[in-house]
């Protein structure tokens, strides 16, 4: 297979990084095309555990090369920061890391633009606060978008500031309400910071798109990482509780410049459950014991921002439609041993909505009014008591396990081909 994708079919979170990492050692590149600091993957590596919110998950295969591909977002105090932490562990992250030159660049404006739109509409989004959809937007609307070549020339950086800051200062002051306080810019101390940036990024910057179509001439193997889930994508999520890139595989071709017809495999991660952070309708939310305790026994926590992640029931429904959007020929069921010892499980097997007094089952609306009066409907299965965490042959499974895969198989309509049962590379069964 030359071209694999691991792509999310939730709302992020759904343990991709674990599965990337188990593929890396089974091709020569791994790629990040889409999102920014705003992902966060953590990778248990033998003793130690790793969290990257930037670089690709595969930077600790040092035969493997690790790309931030055109479509990413690139705020480089974060990537100096993810580099410095590699380096102080041991793993020499140099040749193997490569950063396109067209990815655009997040500045500190970005994330005021970010942090007072949010405030201006009472946190309406609840995004990251890393300025992404800030630098998207400057990235589409053409006029203040800065890319990670132009880090690299002093005049070009210091021309594009000195024309976009005094701009962004009056957007700020726009966007700012009764009460808050505003942190306003200087374009010539950016530019100097920036610069300093520019010459730490230089060794590692290319322009990828052409590095992946060698690669790919010489029979190289490419591994697509995606960042956050797919009911994330701006264009095929739950707009607009969404992020600003395309999370599903759609943001490949744009975001590497690889075209989707090259693309062989899709695993589609589903977490054995639902996690969704941020705000949006949510139809299998748990506010109850059993979601705390899924919140508890499963760390939700963000890994970016440390928010408690709201729990659900898993929404095969949602699945289904993630798996048909992202052309998943196949899935990884995650965080299996975190249900264990729950009586009875739920899983979505359809929505339904009322109107004119009665209730109306529907397919996934692309309508978010609609998405957000859903009601789920639920089918109960038997839970499991026993710990699954030694598991690593499907046998080794309770049949109560056993039967709750083949049932998100079935309404999935995938066959799973891995399930994770604990953050260690070997608690992994593969069939
Ligand atoms: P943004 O990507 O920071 O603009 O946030 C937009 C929405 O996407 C918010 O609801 C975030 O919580 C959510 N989001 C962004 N990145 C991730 C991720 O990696 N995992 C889960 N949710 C995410």
């Amino acid at each position: 297979m030359a071209c694999t994708c691991v792509v999310g079919l939730q709302w992020g979170d759904e343990a991709k990084g674990k599965i990337v990492d188990l593929l890396t050692a089974e091709h020569d590149y791994v790629v990040r095309y889409n999102g920014g600091a705003n992902a966060g993957h953590t990778v248990v590596w033998g003793p130690r555990i790793f969290k990257f919110s930037l670089l690709p998950t595969g930077i600790l295969h040092e035969r493997v090369h690790a790309v931030i591909g055109n479509g990413v977002v690139v705020y480089p105090p974060r990537f100096r920061e993810e580099v410095e932490q590699l380096r102080a562990a041991g793993v020499s992250a140099g040749d193997n890391l490569i950063v396109s030159d067209h990815a655009h660049v997040i500045f500190p404006y970005h994330m005021e633009e970010g942090r007072l739109s949010e405030e201006e509409n009472g946190s309406a989004l609840g995004t990251t606060g890393r300025g992404i959809g800030p630098c998207y937007q400057d990235k589409v609307g053409r006029v203040c978008g800065i890319r990670v070549g132009d880090l690299l020339d002093e005049t070009t950086l210091r021309d594009r500031l000195n024309a976009i800051v005094p701009r962004k200062n009056r957007i700020l002051q726009a966007l700012a309400t009764n009460g808050s306080t505003v942190r306003f810019f200087e374009a010539e101390t950016l530019a100097a910071e920036y610069r300093g940036y520019g010459e730490y990024l230089r060794p590692y910057v290319t322009d990828t798109t052409h590095l992946l179509h060698r690669a790919l001439q010489g029979n190289k193997r490419l591994l697509f990482e995606a960042a956050q889930g797919s009911l994330l994508d701006v264009d095929h999520g739950t707009y607009p509780y969404v992020t600003s890139s395309n999370s599903s595989p759609a943001g490949i071709w744009s975001g590497s410049g690889v075209p989707a017809r090259r693309l062989d495999r899709v695993i589609g991660v589903i977490k054995a459950y639902t996690t969704r952070v941020g705000r949006g309708p949510f139809p299998t939310e748990l506010n109850d014991s059993i979601g705390e305790r899924i919140r508890r026994t499963g760390r939700e926590y963000g890994t970016v921002t440390g928010r408690p992640r709201r729990v659900g029931w898993l929404d095969a429904v949602a699945g289904r439609y993630t798996a048909l959007i992202t052309g998943a020929d196949e899935i990884a069921v995650t965080l299996l041993d975190v249900l264990s010892g729950l009586p009875e499980l739920s899983i979505c097997t359809g929505y339904q909505v009322e109107e004119s007094g009665r209730k109306v089952p529907i397919d996934y609306p692309s309508d978010p009014k609609r998405f957000a009066r859903c009601r789920p409907i639920f089918e109960r299965l038997p839970g499991w008591t026993e710990n699954v965490s030694n598991a690593r042959r499907l046998a080794d499974l309770p049949a109560a396990a056993r039967r709750y895969l083949d049932r998100i198989s079935e309404l999935v309509q995938k066959s799973v081909t891995f399930v994770s049962v604990g953050a260690d590379r070997e608690q992994t069964i593969r069939s």
